[in-house]
């Protein structure tokens, strides 16, 4: 033994004596993680969320979140002279006085907008896959609790600087609020400590963004992270991969190493676009006044889906017991988002309660292999598409050449209109592909090579496909729909007839599936060759 190695085994025994680490850390390095590149997703947004939080901690050195007003006398000449809050005053200090400020204002701006992209495609990898199924209900809801808080995080810091753009947005949260029936103009007086804008939101809104929400995010990631741990990690079928298993690499030193690596990867992408790349250049927008608007206001992608629904709103107004209520406002701010989000925290109890299958899954689905499923995602996202397309109408109106009123239309059409297509045509992909896999299977891989046969007709030769990839292309398993009976033993109606019956009719439909093909069908083909 050298003496650098007795040192070193030294002072691991005199921690180990004193925590008992060795023998946890034995075990949980050694853990064994499944290797697919969609895996990666969740680790993207674990980075930018540690990204946003070390140049978030710089940023607060020098931001001020106070709306005393102050004479701008710093070095932007245009705003010289202008009369503005200290917030934007500082940030724009920071733009251009802080060595280094710009960058990490751009690197904490770009890490945002980098964190909520890794979520929703993260969200999107969980969903198609079906890998929120039991066990991982609660994995997923607390997933759907970051997400909503993700895109509250990320208005408010867009809020702070109190520029013209941010103003303009936190407009639209005082209507929003406002809308609220009977207690709204109660509610929005109590956040803004009096009229719009006051004095105390700006400072309220910095202490919520950062040390509340940073503090949550960080307790449900920690759980988040601990149920993948304790619940193990998902994986996709293939040869050796069961229910009970997992088969993949060991943390230590594998996972480590690449994980490592994917650090300084997406933490190299955040900082090579904060360095190039210009995200909310506030000196150009000016300071905030509630009397202007600057053209072609845009917030954050995250938000946009929700500005487009309210942009498309027709304008109905109630008038009610001596109360307004705004249902223009109310319906695309509230309600839908509302509906959206508490839909989608409980689909994996939906599903289940349409499948009536109520085992653990660890094996991932491919998503053409649960149709139903696949096609709802897609309506989702068509819906959320075209109300974020609806979210930039006036800024493509005029790239367009377009009026408002004809994207507006555009818009409140196609949200009706397109999301129902998309189930449907997604339905019929999915089918389709799984007819592609059956056939695949059964008759093998097409060569691409033509053979005449002796009385003149030309086939293409089909090369039977490995042993592994018909496993792989039959494993999954096809579940019969339910058949839940509407009268009892005597033939009496139940008294959940009706509830059976819906149940047995959205479960018929969630099963189509074109029938995987079996041994029998596959040998006796090959007996035909
Ligand atoms: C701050 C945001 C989030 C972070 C840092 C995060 C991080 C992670 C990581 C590192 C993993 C393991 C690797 C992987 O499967 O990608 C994971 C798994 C998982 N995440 Fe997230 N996630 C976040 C948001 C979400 C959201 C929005 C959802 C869904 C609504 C979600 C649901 C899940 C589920 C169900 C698993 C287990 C997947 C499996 O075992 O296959 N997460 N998350």
């Amino acid at each position: 033994m050298t003496a650098r190695e007795r040192i070193a085994g030294n002072v691991a025994g005199y921690v180990d004596d004193r925590t008992g680490g060795a023998k946890w850390m034995k075990k949980n390095l050694q853990k064994v993680f499944p290797d697919h590149w969609s895996f990666l997703l969740g680790e993207i947004c674990l980075y930018s969320f540690i990204i946003l939080l070390l140049s978030g901690t710089f940023l607060t050195f020098w931001f001020d979140p106070s709306m005393r007003e102050v004479v701008y006398d710093g070095v932007y000449e245009p705003l010289q002279g202008v009369k503005m809050s200290a917030a934007y005053a500082s940030a724009l200090e920071i733009s251009f006085e802080v060595r280094g400020g710009l960058l990490m204002r751009q690197i904490h701006h770009w890490a945002a907008l980098i964190f909520m992209v890794g979520i929703v495609v993260h969200l999107m990898r969980v969903f198609f896959t079906g890998a929120f199924r039991k066990p991982r209900e609660f994995n997923w809801i607390i997933g759907i609790g970051l997400l909503t808080l993700g895109i509250v995080e990320g208005f408010l810091g867009y809020s702070l600087p109190d520029d013209l753009l941010s103003g303009t947005g936190i407009r639209i949260a005082e209507a929003i609020i406002q809308a609220i029936p009977v207690v709204g103009s109660y509610l929005s007086y109590f956040a803004f400590g009096g009229a719009f804008p006051g004095l105390a939101f700006i400072p309220r809104i910095y202490i919520v963004h950062v040390l509340i929400l940073p503090g949550i995010f960080l307790a449900l990631i920690t759980v988040h992270l601990m149920l993948v741990w304790y619940q193990k990690h998902t994986q996709f079928p293939g040869p050796g991969r069961t229910e009970k298993n997992v088969v993949g690499y060991p943390l230590m030193p594998v996972y480590m190493a690449k994980a490592g690596g994917f650090f300084f990867i997406v933490f190299g992408v955040t900082a090579f676009l904060g360095a190039v790349a210009s995200i909310n250049p506030i000196w150009l927008y000016g300071p905030y006044n509630p009397g202007q608007v600057s053209a072609g206001s845009q917030p954050d992608w995250y938000m946009g889906w929700l500005d487009g629904l309210v942009r498309m709103a027709p304008p109905l107004e109630t008038y009610l017991f001596g109360y307004t209520i705004s249902w223009n406002i109310l319906i695309p701010g509230l309600i839908l988002p509302g509906i959206m989000f508490t839909g989608m925290a409980l689909y994996p109890f939906i599903e289940s309660w349409i499948t009536g299958d109520r085992r653990e899954h660890h094996l991932l689905d491919r998503p053409r292999n649960a149709p139903n499923r696949t096609a709802i995602g897609a309506m989702a996202l068509t819906f959320t598409l075209v109300s974020l397309i609806n979210g930039g109408n006036d800024i493509i109106a005029t790239t367009f050449d377009l009026t408002i009123n004809q994207m507006m239309w555009f818009s409140r059409i196609a949200i009706i209109v397109l999301p129902p297509i998309a189930f449907i045509v997604t339905k019929r992909l999915c089918l389709s592909l799984q007819r592609a896999d059956r056939d695949l299977v059964l008759h093998g891989r097409e060569t691409g090579r033509l053979v005449r046969m002796p009385n003149g007709e030309f086939v293409e030769v089909h090369e039977p496909i490995s042993p592994e990839k018909a496993w792989l292309l039959t494993s999954h398993e096809q579940l019969a729909p339910l058949e839940l009976p509407e009268h009892d033993g005597a033939g009496v109606r139940r008294p959940a007839a009706i509830r059976n019956k819906i149940r047995n009719r959205i479960s018929r439909a969630h099963a189509v599936a074109v029938p995987k093909a079996t041994e029998s069908e596959r040998r006796e083909l090959e007996g035909h060759h």
